[in-house]
């Protein structure tokens, strides 16, 4: 799945490939973001990864790259980490569902096929504040 795409104004040689001007040509981020090679078991669900790996912009690109990158992209990742560190701060949160969810294309984006279930408990007073808010990093 990829939504970032260009219109070539001129001729481009890719490799073995010779597009023509007027040709449209995308980034498979999908297929970047699950190259093992650049993040091991790429299909685990492990955050921490980015602690030690600091990709660079054509190996990370959920905002797409170049002139045209998402101008929303400061915005959505300040409002992820302000509304994630609340919830995961103040919820512990397990997965309730029985399967592994199937991802399928909704739009511009991926999602679980049919939605996931998870049970949320109010964590206790004195666990609050090992989720950190804010202070991360865009990519
Ligand atoms: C997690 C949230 C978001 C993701 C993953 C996302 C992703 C993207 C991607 C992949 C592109 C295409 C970039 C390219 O072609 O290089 C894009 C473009 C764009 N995004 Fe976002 N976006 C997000 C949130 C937002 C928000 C919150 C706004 C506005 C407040 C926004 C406004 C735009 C606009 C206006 C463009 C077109 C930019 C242009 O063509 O020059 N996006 N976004």
């Amino acid at each position: 799945m990829t939504e970032v795409l260009r219109t070539l104004k001129q001729p481009l040689t890719l490799g073995e490939w010779h597009l023509p001007e007027g040709h449209s040509v995308a980034v498979a981020t999908a297929l970047i973001h699950a190259d093992p090679e650049l993040y091991p078991e790429p299909h685990a669900f492990r955050p921490d990864r980015f602690r030690s790996f600091q990709p660079r912009p054509w190996e990370y690109l959920p905002f797409g790259g170049g002139i045209r990158r998402c101008i929303g992209a400061a915005f959505a990742t300040h409002e992820m980490q302000q509304v994630l560190g609340v919830l995961l701060d103040g919820l512990d949160v397990t997965l309730a569902s029985p399967h592994p969810a199937t991802p399928v294309r909704r739009s511009i984006t991926m999602a679980p096929s049919e939605g996931v279930r998870a049970r949320c408990a109010l964590r206790a007073q004195a666990d609050r504040g090992t989720v950190a808010q804010g202070g991360g990093r865009e990519a």
